[in-house]
């Protein structure tokens, strides 16, 4: 640019109008730049004052300097304008409406089998059992032999229990608790009174009744003149605390290798008879396995299904509810939803 009055003034003058037509902080940026910066037409007429004359420099100098400045004041004001712009903007933009409801999350609660596990656990606990608990991954003896459940017993089968490679590791994933019996007797001394609750598995399909993994309740009592009258008065509190005081049970006669009498025991509820679980008087043999003296003590025990025992008092009719994890399930039961 060659250095004139007039020049200056159309420089000066063409920033003014780009500065005023700079719409947001951004283009501001840029019209700065373009405007006072170090290449703007402001600057490098600037430059040029070293090759003027003294008189001509302050003349020039004079000019050029009056025109920054007014530059340099536009842009200070539209800088404040275009912050206070951006300012009110983002205040509306990002708002937060403290009127919107919260969204509700689950808070997460027990399930509704724990909750059952642990009622029951209580009942007993109350009644001076200790709860014992035994390994998922069992010793084929523990499961089968100790309990008197001999080679050939159908159980045993392939079409029952998950045996657990390799097959001279003789593990099976328990196919019931009463393990848990045989491990206690073998470790504690009589007077023996335990709740088990535990997983139990079995190589059944997964449907509206049936589900290969599933929790069973084992209860043992090893004392001195434990009689069958005992087991149906345990069984007869046991039923009404679960399912309420007008609750009746009843035993059936059955067989199992580890009871010596065996029954079912069925619970009259909602006005039919309902099959609960298998009991009896323990068998000798099973005390014997176990280092008890059958003519010193006797003792009961007693199993039931607790999938079975909350379908029954829940009415749930599909056992997918109880396994699938769905949380709309659980709290059904009392899960919190905060
Ligand atoms: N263990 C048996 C089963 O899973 C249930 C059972 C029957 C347990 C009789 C007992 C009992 O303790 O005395 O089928």
């Amino acid at each position: 640019m060659s250095l004139s009055a007039q020049a200056i003034e159309d420089a000066k003058n063409e920033a003014l109008s780009a500065i005023a037509g700079a719409l947001d902080l951004d283009s501001l940026k840029e019209v700065k730049s373009a405007h006072a910066g170090d290449k703007s037409p402001i600057s490098k007429a600037n430059q040029q004052l070293g090759s003027l004359t003294p008189e001509e420099r302050a003349n020039f100098g004079k000019v050029i300097g009056q025109a920054k400045n007014q530059v340099a004041v536009a842009l200070e004001e539209r800088l404040k304008v275009l912050e206070a712009e951006r300012d009110a903007r983002v205040l509306i933009e990002e708002r937060v409406d403290v009127s919107i409801p919260a969204r509700r999350t689950i808070q997460g609660g027990l399930h509704p089998l724990t909750i059952l596990t642990n009622e029951i656990c209580d009942l007993f606990l109350g009644m001076g059992y200790r709860v014992a608990e035994g390994p998922e991954l069992e010793a084929e003896w523990l499961n089968f032999d100790a309990l008197n459940i001999p080679a050939d017993h159908p159980a045993r089968t392939m079409q029952d229990t998950f045996f657990v490679e390799p097959a001279d590791s003789h593990l099976v994933l328990r196919t019931h608790t009463s393990p848990v019996q045989v491990r206690t007797m073998l470790e504690e001394k009589p007077p023996i009174y335990v709740i088990c609750p535990g997983r139990t598995y079995r190589a059944d399909e997964l449907d509206a009744t049936h589900t290969p993994v599933f929790s069973q309740v084992e209860g043992l009592v090893i004392d001195k003149g434990i009689t069958m009258a005992d087991l149906k008065g345990t069984l007869d509190h046991f039923a009404r605390s679960i399912f309420g005081p007008d609750v009746k049970t009843r035993l059936r006669s059955s067989f199992f290798p580890f009871t010596e009498p065996s029954a079912e025991v069925d619970f009259f509820f909602n006005g039919r008879w309902i099959e609960w679980g298998g009991c009896g008087m323990v068998n000798p043999k099973v005390l014997i396995a176990c280092g008890i003296d059958p003519e010193v003590y006797s003792g009961f025990a007693f199993g039931m299904g607790l999938e079975r025992t909350l379908m029954v008092r829940h009415g749930i009719t599909d056992m997918h509810d109880i396994v699938e994890g769905d949380a709309r399930f659980s709290q059904n039961f009392g899960m919190g939803v905060k």
